[in-house]
């Protein structure tokens, strides 16, 4: 009789608990989903209902990979299989950005992480994924405002300060003149505020080509790497290489600006934290692809680098991810750091 009220109250504990559980799911605004460890769906929350445009039933029993993309639909089975045999996780526990195919084939952006849930007999592996649509349309925006910005700070500065510093030139140049007879010490000292201000506007005119890249609208991604060389020299007085060994011609002008950002930002990390003095900058017209990269022979990207406040290597990403390709950050073995990327080709 005692030990049947004590089972009675162990059964209302585990019916309590799974009725919890049960709302959490439903409840959960993220997408839930488990899988077995051969791949097969075995539950799928509301959540996921709504982000995929599928019913559970429909999906239940199913392997994942109808809810991916290329090429993770068709590798899927081989990551768990990786998995299995060598333990290595690439995603479990790490978490990242990546695409999914709703119901009618549409992709779109997520937020995955998996978990691994170790049962007695088995384990299961459960996916949380956020649709994060809204978000990289913001992140587009954002920099399509910034883009703009830069451009706009970057012309006031060449028709307004080049203009106005122009005229101040001119006005130490003849009061250099008019003192030339009266004080030969004072007309040097004129003459020098001249070559200073000279040299100010010489500066200005690079800021303000390196903010508003007019060359890369004229004349394409190729002469404006090729200027960035050249004004990086200038600037900053280190030796910096374009290496490009045939006429590239690219003429999808977004995904051109945002590569010329990719570079820049690469080459301003390589002498402010690399402080390196030799910088190469490489483009290559690669089937279906262009790809580019920035060496630099300064003191390596950090070997355990946790993050940093920085913005540049994450709008590195999210400009990469827009034009749809690739990029990675190495410490090359003899010194130095080589940022690699490449964008594909629109046929
Ligand atoms: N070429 C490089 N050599 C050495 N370290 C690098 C290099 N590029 C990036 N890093 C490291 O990566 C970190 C983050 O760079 P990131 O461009 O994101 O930020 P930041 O340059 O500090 O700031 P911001 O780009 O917003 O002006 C740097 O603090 C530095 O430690
Ligand atoms: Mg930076």
């Amino acid at each position: 009789m005692k030990s049947k009220t004590i089972f009675s109250v162990n059964e209302h504990a585990i019916r309590d608990r799974e009725e919890r559980l049960r709302a959490i799911l439903e409840t959960a605004v993220e997408g839930i989903i488990t899988i077995d460890e051969r791949g097969v769906i075995e539950s799928f929350n509301p959540a996921s209902e709504k982000i995929f445009g599928y019913a559970a039933a429909e999906v239940i029993g199913k392997n994942v990979n109808v809810l991916m993309s290329t090429p993770h639909r068709e590798q899927h089975d081989g990551y768990l299989d990786n998995y299995k045999h060598t333990g290595h996780a690439k995603i479990i526990g790490i978490g990242r950005e990546t695409f999914a195919r709703k119901k009618d084939g549409t992709l779109f952006p997520i937020d995955l992480s998996v978990s691994e849930v170790r049962l007695s007999d088995r384990r299961l592996f459960t996916g949380f994924i956020r649709d994060i649509t809204e978000r990289k349309r913001l992140e587009k925006e954002i920099l399509e405002i910034s883009e703009r910005e830069q451009r706009r700070i970057g012309q006031d500065l060449h028709d307004g300060l080049c203009q106005h510093l122009a005229g101040v030139e001119m006005l130490a140049q003849v009061l250099a003149q008019k003192l030339g007879s009266k004080s030969k010490d004072a007309a040097a000292r004129a003459t020098e505020i001249a070559r200073a201000v000279r040299e100010g506007i010489s500066q200005t005119r690079l800021l303000a080509r390196g903010l508003s890249p007019v060359t890369l609208e004229s004349e394409g991604l190729m002469s404006a790497l090729a200027e960035l060389t050249l004004n990086t020299e200038k600037m900053f007085g280190v030796q910096c290489v374009f290496d490009c060994t045939e006429v590239v011609k690219f003429n999808d002008h977004a995904a051109a600006t945002h590569l010329f950002r990719i570079a820049q930002e690469a080459v301003s990390n390589a002498i402010k934290h690399g402080r390196a003095d030799k910088i190469i900058i490489t483009l290559r017209d690669e089937p279906g692809r262009l790809a580019l990269s920035v060496r630099d022979n300064g003191t390596g990207f950090p070997e355990k680098f946790s993050g940093s406040t920085g913005m540049g290597l994450r709008i590195m990403q999210t400009r990469i991810g827009m034009v749809g390709g690739a990029l990675t950050i190495e410490r090359n073995p003899g010194g130095g750091t080589t940022v690699s990327f490449a964008a594909p080709k629109k046929s």
